[in-house]
């Protein structure tokens, strides 16, 4: 797909919610290069950041997992926090007033109902959305999916199919399935994801920033979403 750009006119802070392999990362990607003003934040790339960098919070966080513990959510709290005060996005710690340029999507946190409602003394979210694919079709799609391990092409035999059913199109050699894509596997994944999004989806809708798209495919949910967030922000 190509896009072109749009301008926001007002803060958009952004949390995409999505079961997996309903394409988070697609629309991510999607929403990045349609609105350049926005910025990723990755919970994840942050600590990792931080770690590599041996920062105080680094350490901290280092320490913690080398102990066998997870990194707490105040932790997580504080390297999203430090990351926006180096950004020039909030004022102090302490005091936070969020600057009316600051637009991000937040990835990774929060994941539940607590996180969120740390998450909203240091930041106000104000676009939760929340993508939907049945999860028939999801699951239709990763059982359509067959690999060439030596080379890693990905077929599908539902629109990439190879040339001979079951067979590589170059060097000819049997297509697999990965073990990570069991049908029982992804079924589980689809369960605890509905357990577990409830409440923090929950916690969205009372606030009033929760908005539902759903669409068989990413390209049936993308245009809906820059059309959501064009109308709400530029
Ligand atoms: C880590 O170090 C790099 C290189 O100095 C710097 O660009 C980056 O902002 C630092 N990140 C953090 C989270 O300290």
């Amino acid at each position: 797909m190509t896009f072109t750009t749009q301008r926001l006119k007002k803060a958009a802070r952004i949390i995409l919610i999505g079961a997996p392999g309903v394409g988070k990362g697609t629309q991510t990607e999607r929403l990045l290069a349609r609105f350049p003003q926005l910025a990723s934040i990755s919970s994840g790339d942050l600590l990792r950041e931080n770690v590599r960098n041996k920062t105080s919070l680094g350490v901290q966080a280092e320490a913690t997992m080398q102990s066998g513990n997870l990194v707490p959510d105040s932790l997580i709290l504080d390297l999203i926090s430090s990351e926006f005060q180096s950004k020039g996005w909030v004022s102090s710690a302490a005091a936070p007033t969020i600057s009316s340029s600051a637009s991000f999507i937040l990835d990774g946190f929060p994941r539940t109902a607590t996180q969120a409602s740390n998450l909203d003394t240091l930041v106000p979210v104000n676009f939760v959305v929340h993508l939907v694919t049945p999860p028939s079709v999801i699951l239709s799609r990763i059982a359509s999916r067959w690999i060439h391990e030596p080379s890693g092409r990905v077929y599908n035999t539902d629109f990439h199919t190879p040339k001979v059913p079951g067979k590589d199109d170059v060097t000819g050699e049997p297509l697999t399935q990965r073990e990570d894509d069991s049908i029982d596997t992804w079924k589980q994944r689809l369960h605890k994801f509905e357990e577990t999004s409830k409440a923090l989806i929950e916690h969205y809708h009372k606030k009033g920033c929760l908005w539902r798209v759903e669409g068989d495919t990413s390209d049936e949910i993308s245009p809906r979403l820059f059309a959501e967030v064009e109308r709400r922000f530029c």
